[in-house]
C-alpha cells in the first residue's frame, strides 16, 4: 500500500478503534477512553494538558523492563486511569497515579473497583506539588502538563532520589519537554521508540 494511501486511512481507522473502546467499556460498566478537555478538567492552561487516553503499545515498552512485586509504577497525570490499567498485567507491588481532577479521579476509582484492581491507587492533586514516594521505580507521563510543571516534577523526583538513592526509570509519551528532562542532570536517555522516551537515572542517583 502507498505511504499516503496509508496516511490517509490513519484517521478513519483512529476513530473506529476509539468508538470500538468506548462500546466495549460501556459494557464493562467502566470508562478509560472517553476524552475530556482542559474547561471541563479546571486547571489552567499554563498547568495541565486534557485527558486523552494512552494507547496499547505504551505496555509494549515494560515487556523489555523485568518488573518483579518489588516496583512501584507511578503515573502522573492519570486521568481515568488507562495506563495504570494497561500495566496492570506486569506484576508491579503498586500502581500509583496522581490526577488533578476530582471528576477524573472518581471515574479512575470505580473503573478499578469494577475491575477488582485493588493494586491501582488513584491520589487527587497537583503532580508539580506531589512528593514522590521512596518506593517509586517507574514513573510515567504522557505528555499530561507543560513545562512549567515538567520542572516542578523534576524537583520533586529529585527530592525522592536524595532521599533514598536507587534506579528510576521515566517513560515519556509524546515527550515534548525531553530537555527540562535531560536538563535537570538526574536521568539519560536509553530509548526512543514510537514517540516514547525511556530515560534512566544517572549513576550519581542510583543506588
Ligand atoms: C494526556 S492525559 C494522560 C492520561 C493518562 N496518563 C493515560 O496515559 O491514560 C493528561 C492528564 O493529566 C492531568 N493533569 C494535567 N495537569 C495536571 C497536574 N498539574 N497535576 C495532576 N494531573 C494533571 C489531566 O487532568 C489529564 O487527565
Amino acid at each position: 500500500m502507498r505511504l499516503e494511501t496509508k496516511e490517509r486511512l490513519k484517521t478513519p481507522l483512529r476513530t473506529l478503534r476509539y468508538k470500538y473502546w468506548i462500546i466495549k467499556e460501556k459494557i464493562q460498566g467502566v470508562d478509560f477512553t472517553t476524552q475530556v478537555n482542559l474547561d471541563q478538567i479546571g486547571i489552567a492552561p499554563e498547568r495541565g494538558n486534557r485527558y486523552q487516553a494512552s494507547v496499547p503499545r505504551m505496555k509494549r515498552l515494560f515487556d523489555r523492563f523485568g518488573i518483579t512485586d518489588r516496583d512501584v509504577f507511578l503515573d502522573l497525570g492519570c486521568g481515568k486511569g488507562k495506563a495504570m490499567w494497561y500495566v496492570a498485567k506486569y506484576p508491579f507491588g503498586k500502581i500509583l497515579g496522581v490526577e488533578w481532577s476530582e471528576e477524573l479521579v472518581k471515574v479512575a476509582k470505580n473503573n478499578f473497583r469494577r475491575l477488582g484492581l485493588s493494586r491501582c491507587e488513584v491520589i487527587q492533586g497537583d503532580a508539580g506539588q506531589y512528593q514522590i514516594p521512596e518506593e517509586v521505580t517507574y514513573i510515567y507521563m504522557c505528555n499530561p502538563f507543560p513545562e512549567m510543571v515538567v520542572k516542578e516534577v523534576m524537583e520533586r523526583i529529585r527530592e525522592s532520589l536524595e532521599r533514598k538513592r536507587r534506579k528510576i526509570t521515566i517513560v515519556y509519551g509524546n515527550p515534548v519537554c525531553h530537555d527540562v528532562i535531560i536538563d535537570s542532570g538526574l536521568f539519560h536517555e536509553v530509548k526512543d521508540w514510537k514517540n516514547n522516551k525511556v530515560y534512566t537515572s544517572t549513576s550519581a542517583y542510583s543506588a
